[in-house]
């Protein structure tokens, strides 16, 4: 593979919580790739301090601590970066989600609406604070790219997915209305990569989440498409080579979001004889 394709480019990554996170991943191959980033989280994600281990591995890249649902953080946040990098930035990953209720388990019929207040303002709107925010301090390079980490429960119920369902939904229409408002003055592209269920600290909040994963797979022609590969796609979307590519919803799920049944998952219906 090449290794090259974000020479000089700058970037954020935010969300990367351990080595499990797709966001610790793409940090490493978007490093890899030749690119220099900042990393961020919120300030109690900070507690445990792997992410100081992860800006190590990448160069000594800054770590800035940013509340993402927090206008004055993500300035100080963008600020820093620029600063640090003596200019503009070229990518942004936004990979957050956080619901109350499900972490709780708290029935979809039945949720706390201060909880869902929580799980929009972290899981969604804080993808339009990023982009307001980068964009009033225009923080971000004409025909750079942003990337936000969404499910396919946006467009399909999976039951035990609670809130976060509505919350990618909205993740996902952001995408698209700021994607045209952005693209417009700035060439500055949106767009939010659909990934496999993988097994993550997020991932793993959801009730049920082995059995869903092992249907997941069964479902999917190529099988689960895994973090690492997730991280590749991210890399691929910052790159130059898709510069055209914006508002869209793209699926990164081994072909899961286009398959009725597979016959594997047919099998288990059979009459046994
Ligand atoms: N794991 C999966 O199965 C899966 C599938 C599809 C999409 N995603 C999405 O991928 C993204 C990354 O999740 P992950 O699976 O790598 O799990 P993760 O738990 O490693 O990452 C979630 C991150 O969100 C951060 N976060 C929470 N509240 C925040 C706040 N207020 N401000 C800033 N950061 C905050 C956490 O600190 C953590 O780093 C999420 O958007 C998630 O919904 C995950």
């Amino acid at each position: 593979m090449a290794n090259n394709l974000l020479q000089g480019k700058k970037g954020i990554i935010f969300g990367a919580l351990n080595d499990q996170s797709i966001a610790w991943k793409t940090a490493l191959q978007a490093h890899a790739q030749g690119a220099e980033v900042v990393l961020t989280n919120a300030p109690v994600a900070m507690r445990m301090g792997e992410i100081h281990q992860l800006a190590a591995q990448i160069g000594g890249a800054p770590v800035i601590p940013a509340d993402a649902t927090s206008v004055e953080d993500l300035t100080a946040l963008f600020e820093g970066a620029m600063e640090h990098f003596g200019g503009q930035v070229d990518f942004v990953l936004h990979s957050i989600g956080m619901s109350p209720n499900v972490r709780k388990g708290k029935h979809y019929t039945d949720i706390n609406y201060n909880w869902l207040q929580t799980t929009l303002d972290v899981s969604a709107i804080s993808l339009h604070k990023t982009l307001a925010v980068a964009k009033k301090l225009d923080a971000i390079r004409e025909w750079g790219s942003v990337v936000a980490l969404t499910y396919i429960a946006a467009q399909r119920i999976f039951p035990d997915y609670g809130d976060m369902a509505d919350a990618k939904s909205l993740l996902e229409s952001i995408t698209r209305s700021f994607g045209y408002h952005y693209g417009v003055d700035k060439k500055v592209r949106i767009n939010t990569v659909s990934q496999s269920p993988t097994v993550t600290t997020a991932g793993s909040g959801v009730k049920g989440f082995d059995e869903f994963i092992a249907y997941s797979e069964s479902m999917s022609p190529l099988g689960n498409a895994d973090g690492l590969a997730c991280a590749d796609y991210c890399v691929s979307l910052f790159s130059d080579l898709t510069r055209f590519v914006t508002m869209q919803n793209l699926f990164h799920d081994g072909g899961f979001s286009n398959t009725g049944v597979s016959q594997e998952v047919i099998g288990k219906f059979a009459p046994e004889d």
